[in-house]
């Protein structure tokens, strides 16, 4: 009787125990990763592994909206994935899968793209900046690359997607399209939530702290790799451009200096405050030695660990063959709803 009880507790316990929640998120691997997309992404993932079933994909199908070298592609497909591992994202802990190795993502994009409303697509401002910056080529997938984007996250009945602030308008457009198809059909879909990194969500330009920190940018002064080596990061820190002051404070329109304390903060891993206390009294160019000592320290393990990886290539494998099995899986799950939804005829195999 007592045990009886007991089992029946704890079934209750079990049921009202919050289900672990669902984080995904991607890096497209059409070039070198940057410290933005470090300080604004893939470092902060590592903590969210302990309590979150989470899910990082590197986003390949994604890349090809930009016109790529196919083997370049490919080794940055690579160097990506060992990325993340070296970054400390655990294939143990969490599920590391390579988009076009998971077909339902295209799938689910087609499905999606039917629910998804030709001016809401030209209010992105991301197609707007890309549009200029590749006049040649306005092909139709980088207008509905946000469709794309909405089905990595919704297969997978995300809760939060870790993102750097220019993406927090991708991760809306999915909430919409979320809420429009459930409007619809019921409850098909979690509807996703933006987070967004703290000092670190949006690193700008060293050379031009009035644009985004960019990997495509033509000046290689303008950003840091991850891969560089550490006498060119301090090279880049010492040529970074400040502004005609000389404290070392943040300040409206001081956005060389607002950028520094904000590269320094996420790297130290201070407040900005601490960081101004830090450097009070102190002139630019200590300031910008003790950023790019920062810096310097914390991707020195994650270039050291990529190199390794990289030449580990059957480990890689590994992973990403495990990975695409699991996400497969689980994404077939909500492909399959859909498809029910909408009215197609179950496949017969
Ligand atoms: P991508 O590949 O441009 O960037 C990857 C991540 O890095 C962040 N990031 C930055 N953060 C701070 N400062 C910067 N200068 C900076 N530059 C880049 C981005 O915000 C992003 O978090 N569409 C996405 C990839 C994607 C995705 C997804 C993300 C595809 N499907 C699903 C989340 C969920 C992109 O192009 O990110």
């Amino acid at each position: 009787m007592i045990e009886e009880k007991i089992e029946q507790k704890q079934e209750t316990e079990a049921q009202q125990a919050p289900r672990p929640k669902t984080v995904f998120s991607g890096v497209q691997p059409s070039g070198k990763l940057t410290l933005g997309n470090y300080l604004g992404a893939m470092g902060n993932w590592v903590a969210l592994q302990e309590e979150n079933r989470c899910i990082f994909s590197v986003v390949d199908l994604h890349s090809i909206t930009v016109r790529q070298e196919p083997a370049a592609l490919r080794r940055q497909t690579l160097e990506v994935l060992a990325q993340y591992i070296a970054c400390g994202i655990d294939p143990e802990k969490s599920l590391l899968f390579i988009q076009s190795h998971v077909s339902a993502h295209a799938e689910l994009s087609w499905v999606l793209n039917c629910y998804t409303m030709f001016g809401e697509l030209s209010r992105m401002t991301q197609f707007k900046d890309k549009s200029k910056t590749h006049a040649d080529n306005v092909n139709a997938g980088l207008f509905t690359y946000p469709v794309l984007m909405a089905s990595d996250i919704l297969l997978y009945q995300t809760d939060f997607v870790p993102v750097g602030q220019d993406q927090k308008q991708h991760v809306e457009i999915a909430r919409d399209i979320a809420e429009r198809f459930n409007g619809i059909y019921g409850n098909v879909f979690t509807v996703p939530e933006p987070r967004i990194a703290g000092t670190g969500a949006r690193i700008m330009s060293l050379a031009d702290p009035t644009k985004k920190m960019s990997k495509s940018d033509k000046n290689q002064n303008a950003f840091v790799l991850l891969m560089d080596k550490p006498e060119d990061i301090m090279r880049k820190f010492k040529r970074a451009v400040t502004d005609s002051g000389s404290e070392v404070r943040r300040g409206e329109g001081k956005h060389g200096v607002n950028n520094l304390i904000a590269i320094y903060s996420a790297a130290a891993g201070c407040t900005p405050e601490a960081a101004e206390e830090r450097f009070a009294g102190k002139g630019y160019g200590d300031f910008k030695k003790a950023v790019g000592e920062a810096v310097v320290e914390v991707l020195r393990p994650v270039r050291e660990k990529t190199e390794d990886l990289l030449n580990n290539k059957d480990y890689l494998e590994k992973v990403y063959t495990q990975g695409a099995e699991n996400a497969s899986r689980i994404a077939r799950r909500t492909l399959e709803k859909v498809y029910k939804k909408v009215g197609f005829i179950k496949k017969p195999f």
